[in-house]
């Protein structure tokens, strides 16, 4: 039995993780919950069973394994009483706003031996590693990344300084799926702009960017991304990579791969996307065996690094070079 802990009780943990499937997990028991809003925890201890703690180090002492969802900007004490207890841990991207902290998180993660996972759950799905497969063996010459949206709901997402931006908080997921399948990309320059929040109060963002990518093996691409989108206005998020051969388009969980004999569309199981990563860490945890985890703490941190070098870029107006 792995005896799993919380360190954030908000709407990713309950709603993407424990509710679909930690919950019901007959290899999990849900142990110890933090929050700086104790009602937070409360309430989580109340319907899914495990008790309230008061702080992070209780959660890591109580637990074989921790979960931490918490806002961009509160990351470090959390990592700290995981590494301090050697726990192994889970975090939501991003990891954190901060790259020099990712970088100490992850150097002690490696002299630990810790197993850790973030939350990047696509490349964690059949449709995720059916578009690494569909480009095995074909070399990737243009890659596009987009997402497209309104207003976000999440609080935090309303402020660049609480977020990141919608690249670092949002786009991250295809950026990190694009990096799974295609492979590293070493530079960027991109341009962020608010053009329809202009007036709006509680409003401190960029609505609309685009960037150009430079791959490590030569292929180029984009990054567009939009938060400019009026409620019901058609948006979308996902990645297409032009080779010289096929055209493989990835949404979500669709995949559809163009070549000159006609359209493949694979089918893929329903469900919910964060499933896979959940049980991938869980047994990763339950085994001691982390093979099943695609992305790791030190691979997160890649992705981590290409989205801030995106912010930075639009900040400079300058090309940024990724350097982990
Ligand atoms: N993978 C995904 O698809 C996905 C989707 C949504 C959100 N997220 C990410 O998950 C994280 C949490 O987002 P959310 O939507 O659950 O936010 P939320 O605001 O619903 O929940 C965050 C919780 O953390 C608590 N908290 C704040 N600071 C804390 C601290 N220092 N220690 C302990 N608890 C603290 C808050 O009180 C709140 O209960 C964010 O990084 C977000 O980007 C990921």
């Amino acid at each position: 039995m792995v005896r799993l802990g919380f360190i954030g009780c908000g709407k990713i943990i309950r709603n993407a993780h424990i509710g679909p499937t930690l919950a019901d997990h007959e290899d999990v028991e849900l142990v110890a919950y933090y929050d700086v809003i104790r009602d937070a925890a409360e309430a989580m201890a109340s319907d899914f069973g495990g008790e309230v703690c008061e702080s992070e180090l209780e959660v890591c002492e109580k637990s074989d394994a921790v979960y931490i969802g918490i806002p961009p900007t509160a990351h470090g004490p959390a990592e700290r009483a995981c590494l301090e207890t050697e726990t192994p841990f889970f975090v939501e991207k991003p990891q954190t706003l901060d790259l020099d902290l990712a970088r100490e998180i992850a150097s002690e993660v490696r002299e630990k031996d810790i197993i850790t996972m973030v939350g990047y759950q696509f490349r964690h799905t059949p449709a995720g590693r059916a578009f690494k497969e569909a480009l095995e063996g074909h070399t990737p010459a243009l890659v596009n990344m987009w997402w497209y949206q309104g207003t976000p709901k999440i609080p935090f997402n309303r402020y660049k300084s609480k977020s990141g931006g919608q690249v670092v908080e949002q786009v991250t997921h295809i950026v990190d799926t694009v990096r799974y399948a295609v492979g590293e990309i070493v530079e960027v320059f991109g341009w962020q702009n608010n053009v329809a929040h202009l007036d709006e109060e509680d409003w401190d963002n960029d609505d609309v960017g685009t960037a150009c990518v430079r791959f490590q093996d030569g292929a180029l691409g984009t990054i567009t991304n939009c938060y400019a989108l009026t409620e019901g206005a058609p948006g979308g998020n996902g990645a297409e990579v032009l080779t010289p051969d096929r055209r493989v388009l990835w949404a979500g969980n669709s995949l559809t791969i163009v070549t000159k004999n006609g359209e493949e569309k694979p089918e893929f199981p329903a469900g919910p996307a964060h499933q896979w990563e959940d049980l991938a860490f869980v047994e990763a945890v339950r085994t001691g065996d982390p093979s099943g985890i695609l992305s790791p703490y030190s691979d997160g941190m890649k992705t981590l690094a290409v989205t801030l070098a995106c912010a930075r870029s639009g900040a400079s107006e300058q090309p940024v070079s990724i350097e982990i």
